[in-house]
Protein backbone atom coordinates (compact mmCIF):
# COMPACT_ATOMS: atom_id res chain seq x y z
CA UNK A 1 0.00 0.00 0.00
CA UNK A 2 1.45 3.27 -0.90
CA UNK A 3 0.83 6.97 0.61
CA UNK A 4 -0.26 7.70 -3.07
CA UNK A 5 -3.00 5.36 -3.05
CA UNK A 6 -5.03 7.66 -1.07
CA UNK A 7 -4.22 11.28 -2.57
CA UNK A 8 -7.56 11.89 -3.93
CA UNK A 9 -9.20 11.11 -0.98
CA UNK A 10 -7.12 11.94 1.52
CA UNK A 11 -4.62 15.21 1.79
CA UNK A 12 -0.99 13.59 3.04
CA UNK A 13 0.41 16.04 5.73
CA UNK A 14 3.91 15.63 4.60
CA UNK A 15 5.30 19.13 5.26
CA UNK A 16 4.47 21.24 8.66
CA UNK A 17 2.78 24.71 6.11
CA UNK A 18 1.70 26.62 9.53
CA UNK A 19 -1.36 28.93 8.77
CA UNK A 20 -2.00 32.01 11.10
CA UNK A 21 -4.57 34.53 10.57
CA UNK A 22 -6.69 36.85 12.74
CA UNK A 23 -8.94 34.03 13.41
CA UNK A 24 -6.36 31.23 15.03
CA UNK A 25 -5.25 33.75 17.82
CA UNK A 26 -9.04 33.95 18.97
CA UNK A 27 -9.63 30.41 18.64
CA UNK A 28 -10.20 28.23 22.22
CA UNK A 29 -9.65 24.37 21.25
CA UNK A 30 -10.29 22.24 24.27
CA UNK A 31 -8.01 18.39 23.50
CA UNK A 32 -9.52 15.34 25.28
CA UNK A 33 -5.76 13.53 25.12
CA UNK A 34 -5.81 9.67 26.05
CA UNK A 35 -3.42 9.81 28.86
CA UNK A 36 0.55 9.07 29.04
CA UNK A 37 0.71 5.61 28.52
CA UNK A 38 3.93 5.70 26.64
CA UNK A 39 6.97 8.48 25.41
CA UNK A 40 5.02 9.05 22.01
CA UNK A 41 1.60 10.29 23.47
CA UNK A 42 3.67 12.61 25.74
CA UNK A 43 5.75 14.12 22.99
CA UNK A 44 2.00 14.53 21.24
CA UNK A 45 0.90 16.60 24.05
CA UNK A 46 3.83 18.48 24.20
CA UNK A 47 3.48 19.03 20.73
CA UNK A 48 0.58 19.88 20.58
CA UNK A 49 0.81 22.45 23.34
CA UNK A 50 3.87 24.00 21.04
CA UNK A 51 1.90 24.05 17.99
CA UNK A 52 -1.11 26.07 19.31
CA UNK A 53 1.40 28.51 21.05
CA UNK A 54 3.23 29.27 17.31
CA UNK A 55 -0.46 30.25 16.27
CA UNK A 56 -2.29 32.09 19.27
CA UNK A 57 -4.59 29.42 19.90
CA UNK A 58 -5.32 28.45 23.04
CA UNK A 59 -5.29 24.95 24.00
CA UNK A 60 -7.07 23.40 26.98
CA UNK A 61 -6.05 19.93 27.65
CA UNK A 62 -7.98 17.41 29.17
CA UNK A 63 -5.93 14.23 30.43
CA UNK A 64 -8.45 10.79 30.13
CA UNK A 65 -6.28 8.61 32.12
CA UNK A 66 -7.23 5.70 29.69
CA UNK A 67 -10.53 6.01 30.28
CA UNK A 68 -13.70 6.38 27.54
CA UNK A 69 -16.16 7.91 30.44
CA UNK A 70 -13.17 10.61 30.98
CA UNK A 71 -13.26 11.48 27.34
CA UNK A 72 -17.15 11.89 27.38
CA UNK A 73 -17.24 14.11 30.84
CA UNK A 74 -14.46 16.21 29.31
CA UNK A 75 -16.36 16.42 25.65
CA UNK A 76 -19.67 17.80 27.70
CA UNK A 77 -17.55 19.93 29.50
CA UNK A 78 -15.59 21.28 26.23
CA UNK A 79 -19.08 22.20 25.06
CA UNK A 80 -20.71 23.51 28.07
CA UNK A 81 -17.61 26.05 27.67
CA UNK A 82 -18.23 27.06 24.19
CA UNK A 83 -14.79 26.08 22.94
CA UNK A 84 -14.41 27.29 19.17
CA UNK A 85 -13.36 23.64 18.47
CA UNK A 86 -12.85 20.09 19.80
CA UNK A 87 -10.33 17.85 19.42
CA UNK A 88 -10.20 13.93 20.24
CA UNK A 89 -7.72 11.03 20.54
CA UNK A 90 -10.19 8.19 21.06
CA UNK A 91 -8.51 5.66 22.87
CA UNK A 92 -11.61 2.69 21.57
CA UNK A 93 -13.04 3.00 18.42
CA UNK A 94 -16.35 2.75 19.47
CA UNK A 95 -19.17 4.45 21.68
CA UNK A 96 -19.06 8.07 20.23
CA UNK A 97 -21.93 8.63 18.18
CA UNK A 98 -23.65 10.00 21.29
CA UNK A 99 -21.09 12.51 22.76
CA UNK A 100 -19.91 13.61 18.92
CA UNK A 101 -23.65 14.30 18.15
CA UNK A 102 -24.14 16.60 21.42
CA UNK A 103 -20.83 18.18 19.71
CA UNK A 104 -22.38 18.37 16.32
CA UNK A 105 -25.63 19.92 18.16
CA UNK A 106 -23.81 22.86 19.60
CA UNK A 107 -21.88 23.47 16.82
CA UNK A 108 -18.68 23.01 17.31
CA UNK A 109 -16.24 21.14 14.52
CA UNK A 110 -14.35 17.94 16.21
CA UNK A 111 -10.92 16.48 15.10
CA UNK A 112 -9.90 13.38 15.48
CA UNK A 113 -6.22 12.77 16.14
CA UNK A 114 -4.06 9.81 15.83
CA UNK A 115 -6.65 7.14 15.86
CA UNK A 116 -10.15 6.76 13.96
CA UNK A 117 -13.96 6.29 15.73
CA UNK A 118 -16.13 3.56 14.09
CA UNK A 119 -19.25 5.31 13.21
CA UNK A 120 -21.97 5.00 10.61
CA UNK A 121 -22.02 9.02 10.69
CA UNK A 122 -18.81 10.48 9.39
CA UNK A 123 -20.41 13.95 9.61
CA UNK A 124 -20.29 13.72 13.17
CA UNK A 125 -15.89 14.86 12.88
CA UNK A 126 -14.79 17.30 10.03
CA UNK A 127 -11.53 15.64 9.82
CA UNK A 128 -9.29 12.68 11.12
CA UNK A 129 -5.34 13.71 11.33
CA UNK A 130 -4.04 10.37 11.26
CA UNK A 131 -1.42 7.60 9.77
CA UNK A 132 -2.32 4.73 7.41
CA UNK A 133 -1.80 2.58 10.58
CA UNK A 134 -2.68 -0.24 8.61
CA UNK A 135 -0.10 0.30 6.71
CA UNK A 136 2.19 0.53 9.20
CA UNK A 137 1.87 -2.87 10.23
CA UNK A 138 2.59 -4.24 6.95
CA UNK A 139 5.90 -2.26 6.58
CA UNK A 140 6.67 -4.20 9.68
CA UNK A 141 5.80 -7.26 8.71
CA UNK A 142 7.59 -7.17 5.34
CA UNK A 143 10.62 -5.54 7.24
CA UNK A 144 10.29 -9.28 8.85
CA UNK A 145 9.97 -11.47 6.37
CA UNK A 146 13.12 -10.00 4.25
CA UNK A 147 14.88 -10.28 7.20
CA UNK A 148 14.39 -13.82 7.75
CA UNK A 149 13.94 -15.03 4.26
CA UNK A 150 13.19 -18.90 3.70
CA UNK A 151 13.73 -19.37 7.54
CA UNK A 152 11.12 -20.64 9.80
CA UNK A 153 10.41 -17.59 11.76
CA UNK A 154 8.00 -17.86 15.46
CA UNK A 155 6.66 -14.35 15.91
CA UNK A 156 5.20 -13.20 19.92
CA UNK A 157 3.05 -9.88 19.12
CA UNK A 158 2.37 -7.28 21.62
CA UNK A 159 -0.68 -5.65 21.04
CA UNK A 160 -1.51 -1.83 21.73
CA UNK A 161 -5.28 -1.11 23.84
CA UNK A 162 -7.58 -3.73 23.13
CA UNK A 163 -10.65 -1.73 21.30
CA UNK A 164 -8.06 1.03 20.39
CA UNK A 165 -7.87 1.48 16.23
CA UNK A 166 -4.05 1.48 15.79
CA UNK A 167 -3.96 -1.92 17.92
CA UNK A 168 -6.73 -3.56 15.28
CA UNK A 169 -5.41 -2.08 12.20
CA UNK A 170 -1.22 -3.02 13.05
CA UNK A 171 -2.27 -6.56 14.03
CA UNK A 172 -4.22 -6.85 10.77
CA UNK A 173 -1.50 -4.97 8.34
CA UNK A 174 1.49 -7.49 9.83
CA UNK A 175 -0.48 -10.37 9.39
CA UNK A 176 -1.69 -9.54 5.78
CA UNK A 177 2.18 -8.84 4.86
CA UNK A 178 3.17 -12.35 7.11
CA UNK A 179 0.45 -14.27 5.20
CA UNK A 180 2.15 -14.42 2.21
CA UNK A 181 5.32 -16.32 3.74
CA UNK A 182 4.43 -19.58 5.65
CA UNK A 183 7.62 -19.70 7.44
CA UNK A 184 6.29 -17.00 9.83
CA UNK A 185 3.94 -17.59 12.15
CA UNK A 186 2.53 -15.30 14.98
CA UNK A 187 2.86 -18.08 17.83
CA UNK A 188 1.15 -15.41 20.73
CA UNK A 189 -0.25 -12.28 20.70
CA UNK A 190 -1.43 -9.84 23.66
CA UNK A 191 -2.17 -6.69 24.49
CA UNK A 192 0.79 -5.03 26.37
CA UNK A 193 -1.97 -1.97 26.44
CA UNK A 194 1.13 0.45 25.02
CA UNK A 195 2.78 0.62 28.14
CA UNK A 196 6.55 -0.81 29.16
CA UNK A 197 5.29 -2.19 32.19
CA UNK A 198 2.92 -4.41 30.73
CA UNK A 199 5.17 -4.67 27.70
CA UNK A 200 7.67 -6.63 29.69
CA UNK A 201 5.16 -8.14 31.52
CA UNK A 202 3.64 -9.94 28.81
CA UNK A 203 7.05 -10.45 27.35
CA UNK A 204 8.27 -12.32 30.44
CA UNK A 205 4.93 -14.21 30.04
CA UNK A 206 6.04 -15.23 25.91
CA UNK A 207 9.25 -16.29 27.03
CA UNK A 208 8.68 -18.99 30.22
CA UNK A 209 5.98 -20.37 27.52
CA UNK A 210 8.38 -20.28 24.36
CA UNK A 211 11.36 -22.52 26.01
CA UNK A 212 12.61 -19.53 27.83
CA UNK A 213 12.50 -17.61 24.31
CA UNK A 214 14.12 -20.25 22.55
CA UNK A 215 11.28 -20.96 20.51
CA UNK A 216 10.81 -17.17 19.61
CA UNK A 217 12.35 -15.69 15.93
CA UNK A 218 11.22 -12.17 16.16
CA UNK A 219 8.96 -9.59 18.57
CA UNK A 220 6.66 -7.55 16.77
CA UNK A 221 5.32 -4.38 19.44
CA UNK A 222 2.63 -2.09 18.15
CA UNK A 223 4.94 0.21 19.74
CA UNK A 224 8.04 1.32 21.03
CA UNK A 225 7.63 1.40 24.56
CA UNK A 226 6.47 -2.38 24.46
CA UNK A 227 9.21 -2.97 22.61
CA UNK A 228 12.16 -1.16 24.99
CA UNK A 229 10.05 -3.15 28.50
CA UNK A 230 10.26 -6.62 26.09
CA UNK A 231 13.45 -6.11 25.45
CA UNK A 232 14.70 -6.02 29.41
CA UNK A 233 12.98 -9.47 29.71
CA UNK A 234 14.35 -11.11 26.65
CA UNK A 235 17.74 -9.84 28.44
CA UNK A 236 16.87 -11.19 32.12
CA UNK A 237 16.08 -14.29 30.05
CA UNK A 238 19.41 -14.74 28.81
CA UNK A 239 19.36 -13.64 25.60
CA UNK A 240 20.37 -10.94 23.49
CA UNK A 241 17.56 -8.47 21.97
CA UNK A 242 18.18 -7.67 18.57
CA UNK A 243 20.50 -10.61 17.78
CA UNK A 244 18.38 -14.18 19.32
CA UNK A 245 15.17 -12.17 18.73
CA UNK A 246 14.75 -9.97 16.41
CA UNK A 247 12.80 -7.00 17.41
CA UNK A 248 10.36 -4.68 15.55
CA UNK A 249 8.10 -2.23 16.75
CA UNK A 250 6.14 1.26 15.79
CA UNK A 251 6.31 4.85 16.94
CA UNK A 252 10.03 5.70 16.58
CA UNK A 253 10.59 6.92 19.97
CA UNK A 254 14.02 8.73 21.30
CA UNK A 255 14.63 5.48 23.28
CA UNK A 256 14.10 3.02 20.46
CA UNK A 257 17.24 4.84 18.55
CA UNK A 258 19.40 4.39 22.06
CA UNK A 259 18.44 0.25 21.85
CA UNK A 260 19.69 0.79 18.29
CA UNK A 261 22.80 2.15 18.99
CA UNK A 262 23.03 -0.69 21.55
CA UNK A 263 22.56 -3.13 18.59
CA UNK A 264 18.99 -4.44 20.68
CA UNK A 265 16.23 -3.51 18.29
CA UNK A 266 16.28 -3.57 14.74
CA UNK A 267 13.74 -1.39 13.14
CA UNK A 268 10.73 0.68 14.16
CA UNK A 269 7.85 2.70 12.33
CA UNK A 270 8.15 6.18 12.73
CA UNK A 271 4.85 7.80 13.86
CA UNK A 272 4.90 11.54 14.18
CA UNK A 273 3.69 13.36 17.38
CA UNK A 274 3.22 16.60 15.29
CA UNK A 275 -0.51 15.90 14.52
CA UNK A 276 -2.09 18.82 16.13
CA UNK A 277 -0.22 21.16 13.51
CA UNK A 278 -1.87 19.81 10.92
CA UNK A 279 -5.33 19.87 12.72
CA UNK A 280 -4.97 23.54 13.50
CA UNK A 281 -4.21 24.12 9.83
CA UNK A 282 -7.20 22.25 8.47
CA UNK A 283 -9.18 23.98 11.36
CA UNK A 284 -8.33 27.80 10.65
CA UNK A 285 -8.75 27.16 7.55
CA UNK A 286 -12.63 26.16 7.91
CA UNK A 287 -13.33 29.21 10.25
CA UNK A 288 -11.57 31.56 8.20
CA UNK A 289 -12.82 30.63 4.94
CA UNK A 290 -15.12 27.88 5.15
CA UNK A 291 -12.66 25.20 3.59
CA UNK A 292 -13.76 21.64 4.48
CA UNK A 293 -10.89 19.58 4.68
CA UNK A 294 -10.81 16.05 3.27
CA UNK A 295 -11.90 13.65 6.03
CA UNK A 296 -8.72 11.68 6.39
CA UNK A 297 -5.58 13.81 6.53
CA UNK A 298 -3.32 11.12 6.45
CA UNK A 299 0.83 11.65 8.02
CA UNK A 300 3.74 10.21 7.03
CA UNK A 301 4.98 6.80 7.89
CA UNK A 302 8.38 6.13 7.78
CA UNK A 303 10.86 2.82 8.47
CA UNK A 304 14.01 3.39 10.66
CA UNK A 305 16.58 0.76 10.72
CA UNK A 306 20.34 0.67 12.99
CA UNK A 307 22.10 1.48 10.00
CA UNK A 308 19.66 4.99 9.68
CA UNK A 309 22.33 7.39 11.97
CA UNK A 310 20.44 6.62 15.05
CA UNK A 311 22.49 8.82 17.00
CA UNK A 312 21.36 11.73 14.93
CA UNK A 313 17.70 11.11 14.87
CA UNK A 314 17.99 10.78 18.52
CA UNK A 315 19.02 13.95 18.74
CA UNK A 316 16.73 15.24 16.31
CA UNK A 317 14.02 14.20 19.14
CA UNK A 318 14.85 13.80 22.63
CA UNK A 319 13.76 17.84 22.41
CA UNK A 320 10.27 16.85 21.56
CA UNK A 321 8.70 15.77 24.93
CA UNK A 322 9.13 11.45 24.78
O1 LIG B 1 -2.44 6.10 18.77
C1 LIG B 1 -1.07 6.10 18.67
C2 LIG B 1 -0.46 5.15 19.65
O2 LIG B 1 -0.85 5.46 20.95
C3 LIG B 1 1.05 5.14 19.70
O3 LIG B 1 1.64 4.34 18.73
C4 LIG B 1 1.27 4.59 21.06
O4 LIG B 1 2.57 4.74 21.54
C5 LIG B 1 0.28 5.42 21.80
O5 LIG B 1 0.08 5.11 23.05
Amino acid sequence: MTLKKFLPTALIALTPLMATSAVAAGLTVGFSQIGSESGWRAAETSVSKSEAQKRNITLKIADAQQKQENQIKAIRSFVAQGVDAIFLAPVVATGWDAVLGEAKDAKIPVVLLDRDVETGDKSLYLTAVTSDSVHEGAVAGEWLAKQVGDKPCNVVELQGTVGASVATNRKKGFDDAIAKHANIKVVRSQTGDFTRAKGKEVAESFLKAENGGKNICALYAHNDDMAVGAIQAIKEAGLKPGKDILVVSIDAVPDIFKAFMAGEANATVELTPNMAGPAFDALIAYKDKGTVPPKWIQTESKLYTPTDDPQKIYDSKKGLGY
